[in-house]
């Protein structure tokens, strides 16, 4: 199977997809649909060959992508670090035992709070995004009588031409100092003058789902040269270099992102060419994926709920979920592979678009999917690479319990999440008498 799909995805005897060796359609009666299924061999590897492509390099997993309790443990025991962005994705990397040191505290608008929060905890380094964070972190790290390291993300101005929602690095963005307005240089030597905030490093991050090397080689350099020029105009040698994420992978048989390994020597040996020339010491470097990590590992089944050919027009396939489990498709016009789950089919296949069950036309899953023509009420369908930005970006529109997530590895089955009650659903709600 590969491609898109989990490595260890196959058909057995019968034509059933089976994950680790596990059936879907005992996945889908055990636990349901929709049902987001983690290979946990998959999700290892992933890790492991991120480390592998970056020997010496920290790989942070940014828990954006998907965040919850069992995802960040097996994260953390191959060895990453963990990029968070709020006090809700600290509060959960906590609560999976993660060593604070290792977490790194993200975000355009941190509060009080989770700046508070992140210094009592102690998390291992702060990127400082704006001049107002940085007078806050000043007088919040005091009052601890602390010193907080941090790096400053900078906005290097390199469009990385991928959806306008998730590029970052170009000049006219919300996140970072924009180093073509002298932003970052007005926000270095505020740092020099600082008591509780260390600067120790710069950081990066230039969009999400980048295919080629040649964003991240000019990101690369841009930010090396910048730590040049900042020791050549106040002696102070800044020793690390966060590069962010982005790394792009296969949603369907037709994407063709780099390897991890040809990635990281280009990234490797850029770093090192160019440290050469401006005779600068190589930085500690820092990676942070977080697509890559987790987005190949998981596939999403649901049921056929209908199928309605409409002649000369489209046959409309709707399923037990949508857009409240996967927003990718409609809000980025993502589009990610669709396969029959349950069985294989010999009929001819034709272009189907499936859909889900929500109160709108965007609710998109897949346009023009090619399923077979005998595709019916009751079929299960696997949707790949859904593990990141699905369920870290559920909601409960038209008041659907968000899904179940089930791990499996070596033919056993271990749950990650469980489904949503409806009880659950108005657990929150006060009424009024
Ligand atoms: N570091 C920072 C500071 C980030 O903002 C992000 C992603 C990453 C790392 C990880 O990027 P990745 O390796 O996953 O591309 N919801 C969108 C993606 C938004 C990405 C946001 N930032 C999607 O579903 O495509």
């Amino acid at each position: 199977m590969p491609g898109p799909w989990p490595l260890t995805a196959e058909r057995d005897d019968a034509g059933v997809l089976t994950i680790a060796g596990v059936a879907a359609t005992d996945l889908a009666r055990e636990h349901g649909t929709p049902l987001w299924v983690v290979d946990e061999a998959d999700l290892r590897e992933r890790c492991r060959r991120y480390r592998e492509g970056f020997p010496g390099v920290d790989v942070a997993y940014a828990s954006k992508a998907w965040c919850t309790v069992g995802v960040l443990q097996i994260v953390a025991e191959e060895g990453l670090w963990i990029d968070v962005a709020s006090d809700g994705e600290l509060h959960t990397a906590l609560v999976a035992g993660v060593d604070p040191a290792t977490l790194i505290l993200h975000g355009n608008n941190k509060s009080d709070r989770e700046l508070d929060r992140a210094l009592e905890v102690g998390v291992g380094r702060i990127v400082v995004d704006s001049l107002d964070e940085l007078e806050r972190l000043e007088r919040l790290a005091g009052a601890r009588d602390h010193v907080a390291q941090v790096w400053l993300r900078i906005t290097p101005g390199i469009d990385a031409h991928t959806h306008e929602y998730v590029r970052t690095g170009h000049d006219d963005a919300k996140f970072g100092f924009t180093l073509s307005l002298g932003l970052a240089d007005e926000a270095f030597r505020r740092c020099l003058d600082l008591v509780h905030v260390e600067v120790v490093g710069v950081h990066a991050h230039i969009g999400s789902q980048i295919f080629g090397t040649d964003p991240f080689i000019a990101n690369a350099e841009v930010m090396l040269d910048l730590l040049a020029r900042w020791r050549d105009e106040h002696g102070v040698v800044l020793t690390e270099l966060n590069l962010g994420g982005g790394m792009g992978i296969r949603y369907t048989h037709e994407d063709h992102p780099v390897e991890v390994a040809r990635y990281g020597k280009a990234v490797l040996e850029t770093v090192a060419e160019r440290c050469d020339v401006l005779g600068f010491p190589q930085p500690r470097l820092v990676v942070e994926p977080g697509r890559a990590i987790v987005g190949p590992s998981t596939l999403t089944l649901y049921e056929v709920g209908t199928v309605k050919p409409l002649p000369g027009l489209t046959t409309w396939v709707s399923v037990d979920g949508g857009m409240s489990d996967n927003i990718r498709p409609a809000l980025y016009d993502a589009e990610h592979e669709v396969a029959l789950a349950n069985r294989t089919s010999d009929a001819e296949p034709h272009a189907v678009t499936v859909v889900g069950k929500h109160c709108e036309s965007g609710d998109l899953v897949r346009e023009h999917a090619p399923l077979p023509g005998d595709l019916a009420v009751g079929d299960l369908l696997a949707v790949a690479a859904t593990g990141a930005y699905t369920e870290s970006m559920a909601s409960n529109y038209n008041r659907l319990p968000r899904p179940a997530a089930v791990l499996v590895r070596d033919g056993q089955v271990r749950p990650l999440l469980r489904r949503e009650s409806l009880d659950d659903l108005v657990r929150r709600d006060i009424p009024l008498s």
